[in-house]
């Protein structure tokens, strides 16, 4: 009872403690996060409360005369781990687990201390894969081809998508277009593009991974195919939109797609430079 009612005393004293600057935690869902609050020199804590704020306040750990509790009715219940350095370990963290965490911390005086964590929460990128669409234009005969590079992950938050050639300091404008911020590269390529390579890079806070395919090979690989040959708006009215909003669809449905001889072929490590070396 008297626990409780300090409990009750010392939130209500937080809202009038002036926080402290406050930190910001990166967390991986699945993995767990340690939350570390510093305590000032010659600050000997008697109690301290964790609590996590946003959006909806609960009551996460605390520590009273030496001993912690954790089984609080908040979202991190059973989860949750509160060191003897009034460490805050969270396990297995989720996507919904980012906001803001504040410890309090009462010393053997009464001095009250707080601070504030930030935690944001990124899932790890992977299943990254590139789609190809082929375009034989009016410039076919010459021996060009138009390709749509289209980049996605099926899981990942916060994923940023780049291009680049292997041996070019940069995309030469005019041969290459991007749309869909970045995740669709459209590249004019000719006789003279027959091995190069293109690695789509997808990143994000806590991860990176990329995919390098040869384009030229996706040209005349269906040559003569009817059914392959694509218009132009085709592509930017159907294929496209449909390769980037649903591009966790496509790639679950990978392994079908390389079973039947599809309108479209899906890039894989398979096609990559590394396993076909572009002579110099
Ligand atoms: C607190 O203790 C835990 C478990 O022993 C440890 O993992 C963590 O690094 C410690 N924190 C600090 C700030 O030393
Ligand atoms: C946590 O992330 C979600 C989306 O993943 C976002 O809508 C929300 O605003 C974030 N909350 C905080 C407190 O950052
Ligand atoms: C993810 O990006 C969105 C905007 O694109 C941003 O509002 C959000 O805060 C970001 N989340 C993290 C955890 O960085
Ligand atoms: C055909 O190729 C030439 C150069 O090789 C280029 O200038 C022209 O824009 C291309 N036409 C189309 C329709 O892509």
């Amino acid at each position: 009872m008297a626990a409780w009612l300090l409990l009750t005393l010392l939130l209500y004293q937080a809202l009038l403690a002036a926080a402290h600057g406050s930190v910001q935690v990166t967390g991986i869902v699945g993995k767990p996060v340690l939350l570390h609050v510093d305590v000032p020199p010659g600050f000997e804590v008697r109690d301290a409360i964790w609590r996590y704020l946003s959006p909806k306040e609960e009551l996460v750990a605390t520590f009273f005369r030496g001993s912690s509790e954790t089984l609080y009715q908040s979202r991190f219940h059973g989860r949750s781990r509160l060191h003897k350095n009034l460490t805050l370990e969270i396990g297995q963290v989720e996507l919904g687990d980012n906001g803001t965490f504040s410890a309090l911390l009462v010393n053997t005086r009464g001095h009250i201390e707080t601070r504030t964590l930030h935690l944001a929460v990124y899932e790890v990128v992977s299943q990254l894969a590139v789609q190809v669409f082929t375009s034989t234009g009016q410039n076919s005969s010459a021996g060009a081809c138009e390709v749509f590079l289209t980049c996605g992950a099926s899981k990942g938050t916060n994923v940023t998508y780049s291009w680049r050639r292997a041996e070019a300091a940069q995309l030469h404008a005019g041969t290459h277009s991007f749309f869909e911020a970045g995740q669709v590269l459209r590249v004019q390529l000719g006789p003279g593009d027959r091995t190069a390579c293109y690695t789509c890079t997808a990143v994000n806070t806590v991860s990176q991974v990329s995919v390098t395919i040869v384009p030229w090979k996706h040209c005349h690989k269906e040559e003569g195919v009817a059914a392959s040959k694509y218009d132009y708006r085709d592509i930017l009215l159907i294929a496209l939109p449909l390769a980037v909003l649903a591009i966790s669809m496509v790639t679950m449905g990978i392994l079908h797609s390389w079973k039947r001889s599809g309108k479209h072929r899906i890039a894989s490590l398979a096609d990559a430079c590394e396993a076909e070396p572009v002579p110099v």
